[in-house]
């Protein structure tokens, strides 16, 4: 197998920086299967990172072991400075209210108004606010973020796809995250609603100064948002770089993902 530094255009460690996650050799099997064969990436503080593996190969796994969702069966995982296999269930709990995270599809609560969507993250973590916080102002800033304050009192079977992308990306906001990871924003979406959704993360981005993890298999999604991307192959971080860069690879297994 080759390695990211054979492959890689560019090795480029960014010392200077801040990291606020870093995977190292992650590994994660389901019997035979082997999704994850030392899988590495680091965040760094506000940067647009895109992960890019084909459908089935790990994206969603490596996702879920970073937030607690899974356990890994090996390697180390750090977030703002803290080894997540270590904490015990409160203190990961208090760091992922520090993190947003927006699931495949929206899992926005069907029998909930938007409003009650909204604050739902709110009520489950108050001990993140001031116990007079004003809940509706909370509610409506992040709806206005995501240009839907109008929709505060519908239900999400009244919202198209796009809409229901969009409230559940407010109701992430609600949290004020320091790190956003967004499992395929933009799947099952047209092109046009994409674009929006897209745009919507720049602003956020631009807005909150977020750090975010984005993963996805759309390419176009890819070339608009990222600043540096890791593409998952093999279950490894199998090469590194700008999506210019990476563009220009003559490396088959990376060029499958650029052929359009
Ligand atoms: N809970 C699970 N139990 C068994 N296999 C799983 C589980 N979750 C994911 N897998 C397998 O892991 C592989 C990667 O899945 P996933 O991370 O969802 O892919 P994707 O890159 O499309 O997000 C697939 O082969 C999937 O079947
Ligand atoms: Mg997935």
């Amino acid at each position: 197998m080759k390695t990211v530094k054979e492959i890689s255009p560019v090795k480029n460690p960014r010392t200077d920086l801040e990291e606020v996650i870093s995977i190292q050799n992650l590994k994660k099997s389901f019997g035979d299967n082997h999704v994850l064969n030392g899988f590495n990436m680091k965040l760094y503080k506000g940067e647009n990172l895109v992960i890019m593996g084909k459908s089935g190969s790990g994206k969603s796994v490596m996702i879920k072991c970073l937030v607690g969702l899974m356990q890994a069966d090996s390697g180390t995982i750090t977030v703002m400075g803290k080894n997540i296999t270590e904490l015990d269930r409160e203190a990961l709990d208090e760091l992922r209210t520090d993190i947003g995270f927006l699931f495949q599809g929206s899992a926005l609560y069907d029998s909930m108004t938007v409003r009650e969507n909204l604050e739902f993250p709110l009520r489950r973590h108050k001990n993140k606010f001031d116990k007079n916080i004003d809940t509706e102002a909370l509610v409506m800033e992040a709806l206005e973020n995501v240009g839907l304050a109008h929709t505060v009192d519908l239900m999400p079977s009244e919202l198209s796809g796009g809409m229901k992308r969009r409230v559940a990306l407010a109701r992430t906001l609600i949290m004020k995250p320091k790190i956003i990871l967004y499992d395929e924003p933009t799947s099952g979406l047209d092109p046009i609603t994409s674009k929006e959704i897209i745009e919507l993360m720049r602003s956020i981005q631009n807005k909150y100064q977020t750090s975010s993890l984005i993963i996805t298999h759309d390419v176009d999604c890819a070339r608009v948002i990222s600043e540096r991307m890791i593409l998952l192959v093999d279950g490894i971080d199998y090469a590194e770089g700008t999506f210019n860069e990476l563009s220009k690879v003559t490396d088959p297994k990376v060029r499958a993902f650029f052929k359009q």
